[in-house]
């Protein structure tokens, strides 16, 4: 074809941006542009940016500077800015880094190729919108090519739950769900390109309400549908809300054999004085009842989680009560992470922790989810997993996969075993993945 260009895009966040950016690319492939790992010889270059902590959002900066000298070298070289930076901030990052030609928020992605075309040459073009029409269904048909054996799939949009220390309900709106049939359907064509597990995505993906046949469809019916297609081997989703894990969810980790035992629920802390001030309307107990029922639909089951500490007001006995909340669930994998201030939030104008005591806090706890994480990898040891190989390992003749409980794993096996689910041995663990030797049956 001629006239190709060449699109760049980094990054940041959470898997929800993934998915967006590969939407974005797709995008705009309609209008000429094709991918390149590296900003160097981009026509266009695109940060799809994430605003959950203030390092975060402070990074899109000092990435744009890094870009200055490619724009005076390649003055028609555009330069935009998608994702929840540019949803909370808008504007304001035009005013301060003049070089940004575009700047789009996470609900108008739909709209980038017209807004490519108008941007440039001294043109700007900012959407921040809530539109009205849904972007996936004016986003330009998927392509058809083939593709690795896991995909990602948004099914969920938003957040009505504004826990106070969160920017999401602003930077990515309400509440709102795809279509059944449109999940479908995007389903589907993932799995005649290749795709052989698939994670359903949403900022409350358990919240679903998606439009479907006799009414709105919970996540579990959806994932029992999706459960009928031939060929999708695994269903994973993320990220939950304990208070939105209904009955039938729960009971679909017992009886679907295609959703994997793997569960990602966040509870942030572990004190009911905390979660209140949080916002998170649920106790300690209430998250480790709801642990248990899980558990006994799917005995398993490897949890995982988010922590915050050091949000305004936290004492030491706050934090206790969290180390002794880990203590009692024991997490496969977490996420933790000092509290960050972000204007407009509520929590933002409270009394807030010393960098100290929360750089401590943290150590802390850190210390002790990878204790855990290591004790259940190594309890692997001995056992087989069925493992979905991904991609070739750094030595010869190896592969990596992701075992049913989401462990990297790797193995001595060919590559025509990649996109295939193999029964693996597990024989040793080690910091963050397990080896293994694929049991020939
Ligand atoms: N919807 C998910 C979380 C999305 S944000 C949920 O409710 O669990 C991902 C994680 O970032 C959160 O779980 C939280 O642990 C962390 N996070 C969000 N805002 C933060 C802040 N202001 N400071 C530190 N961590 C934060
Ligand atoms: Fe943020 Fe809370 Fe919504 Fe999760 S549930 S996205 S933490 S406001
Ligand atoms: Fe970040 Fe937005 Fe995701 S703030 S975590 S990219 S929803």
């Amino acid at each position: 074809m001629a006239d190709q260009k060449k699109l760049f895009i980094k990054t940041y966040g959470c898997q929800m941006n993934v998915y967006d950016s590969e939407r974005m690319a797709e995008a705009l492939g309609g209008a000429g542009y094709i991918a390149t790992d590296t900003p160097d010889d981009a026509d266009m270059i695109l940060l799809n940016t994430c605003h959950i902590r203030e390092k975060a959002a402070e990074k899109v900066y000092s990435e744009l500077g890094r870009f200055k000298g490619l724009k005076a070298a390649k003055p028609e070289l555009k330069i935009g800015v998608a994702g929840c930076v540019a949803q909370a901030e808008g504007a304001e990052i035009m005013r301060r880094q003049p070089m940004v030609d575009l700047v789009v928020g996470p609900q108008s992605y739909h709209r980038l190729p017209a807004m490519e075309a108008k941007a440039g040459n001294g043109q700007k073009a900012l959407d921040t919108d809530f539109p009205e029409e849904d972007k996936f269904a004016h986003l330009a048909a998927r392509p058809k090519a083939q593709r690795g054996p896991s995909a990602f799939l948004t099914v969920q949009e938003g957040c009505d739950k504004f826990c106070a220390f969160c920017v999401v309900p602003y930077t990515r709106g309400a509440e709102v769900s795809r279509p059944v049939d449109r999940v479908l359907d995007e389903a589907r064509d993932l799995v005649e390109r290749g795709v052989r597990e698939i994670t359903l995505l949403g900022q409350n993906v358990n919240a679903y309400h998606g439009a479907g046949a006799g009414g709105d469809w919970s996540l579990a019916r959806l994932i029992r549908e999706l459960a009928r297609i031939d060929g999708l081997a695994r269903i994973r989703f993320t990220t939950s809300h304990p208070n939105d894990m209904d009955d039938d969810l729960i009971a679909a980790h017992g009886d679907c054999d295609k959703l994997m035992p793997y569960l990602h629920l966040p509870v942030q802390s572990g004190s009911d004085r905390i979660l209140k001030r949080m916002n998170r309307s649920h106790t300690a107990e209430q998250y480790l009842r709801l642990i248990e029922r899980i558990r006994a639909a799917r005995p398993d089951i490897l949890l995982s989680g988010d922590f915050i500490v050091g949000f305004p007001e936290e004492t030491e006995a706050d934090f206790a009560a969290t180390l002794a909340l880990v203590e009692q669930v024991r997490y496969g994998q977490c996420y933790s992470f000092k509290y960050s201030t972000r204007p407009g939030t509520p929590a933002a104008e409270r009394a807030q922790v010393d960098e100290d005591v929360k750089a401590d806090r943290l150590q802390r706890l850190q210390a002790l989810l990878s204790r855990q994480q290591a004790e259940i990898q190594d309890a692997m040891v001995g056992r087989e997993v069925g493992v979905l190989f991904e991609k070739p390992g750094r030595e010869a003749g190896q592969l990596v996969g992701k075992s049913d409980h989401l462990h990297a794993v790797h193995a001595q096996a060919g590559a025509e075993r990649i996109g295939q689910v193999a029964r693996v041995r597990i024989t040793g663990s080690g910091a963050n993945s397990l080896a293994g030797q694929v049991v020939e049956v």
